[in-house]
């Protein structure tokens, strides 16, 4: 009697929101692959991640919405993750591959890392690879011009639901501080970065690059309304040292042609 391969695990990044942000290894894996995962955050709710790829999805793969509720009571989480780590590593076992989806990147803030960790404990024997994707930082760089790095800066990536006391260390230590998660605490940032004279060099992005997307400097406008999940707060520094190359070359340009 032959044995059933396992089949392969795969954590799948598909970009910020846009579907044509997806890398063609994860297209190339979602046209091909027998079963595709989703979470939502309760029964029957729409999932971001699968509204991103449902177009390149082939009518006769298998879906499967798996609900993550959207909590912090531990306890009542982990049973529920626990049983969706099951249903996978069944699908495994039955010789299926099967890629989870997650917006974004998957190595970063997501849903998928728990799922993983939670698989290696159930199913150590299945392979997993995880496939990159656009995050949603890199793709609020690209719509608000504020650079995540320059030279010689610093970054930091934080949850802006931090005590405000962690928030307050982050904006005066880095350079550049991506603020996630941010949608809830809004009024508490504004009013931070002002305090901390970093109001100017800052910008919003919801749902960045999808259809419903919002990219604003002005914050201000936003403090009291509901904003989606998907939020972020980007605080650049602008580069002093490029600055003053700029100076140095335009002085250089001037004594040449002062000197022809
Ligand atoms: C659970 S994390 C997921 C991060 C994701 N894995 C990534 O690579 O970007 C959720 C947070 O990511 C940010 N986020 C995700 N997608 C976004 C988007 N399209 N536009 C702006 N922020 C986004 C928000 O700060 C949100 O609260």
């Amino acid at each position: 009697m032959s044995e059933v391969k396992i089949g392969r695990f795969y954590g799948l990044g598909v970009g910020p929101g846009a579907p044509d942000l997806l890398t063609l290894r994860a297209h190339r894996i979602l046209t091909t692959i027998p079963v595709v995962v989703y979470p939502a955050c309760k029964p029957g709710a729409s999932s971001y991640a699968w509204r991103i790829v449902r177009e390149h999805i082939p009518e006769a793969t298998r879906r499967l919405a798996q609900v993550f509720p959207m909590s912090r009571d531990w306890a009542s989480l982990i049973p529920v993750w626990r049983e969706n780590a099951r249903e996978i590593a069944a699908e495994l076992r039955a010789g299926n591959d099967v890629a989870f989806v997650t917006e974004g990147d998957p190595m970063l803030f997501s849903t998928f890392l728990h799922v993983w960790e939670l698989l290696r404990a159930e199913a150590p024997e299945v392979e997993v690879e995880v496939v990159p994707g656009v995050s949603s930082m890199c793709a609020a760089a690209a719509l608000t011009g504020i650079a995540l790095g320059q030279g010689d800066q610093r970054i930091a990536v934080i949850p802006a639901t931090w005590h405000e006391d962690a928030l307050r260390d982050a904006l005066v230590e880095w350079d550049v501080v991506v603020l996630m998660k941010v949608a809830r605490v809004l009024p508490r940032v504004i009013d931070l970065l002002k305090e901390l004279g970093r109001y100017d060099h800052a910008a919003l992005v919801s749902r960045g690059s999808s259809e419903q997307q919002i990219v604003t400097r002005d914050l201000e406008k936003f403090r009291d309304r509901r904003l989606n999940y998907l939020t972020t707060v980007l605080v650049g520094r602008p580069l002093a040292f490029v600055e003053g190359l700029l100076v140095e070359s335009l002085q250089a340009t001037i004594e040449e042609e002062e000197a022809s």
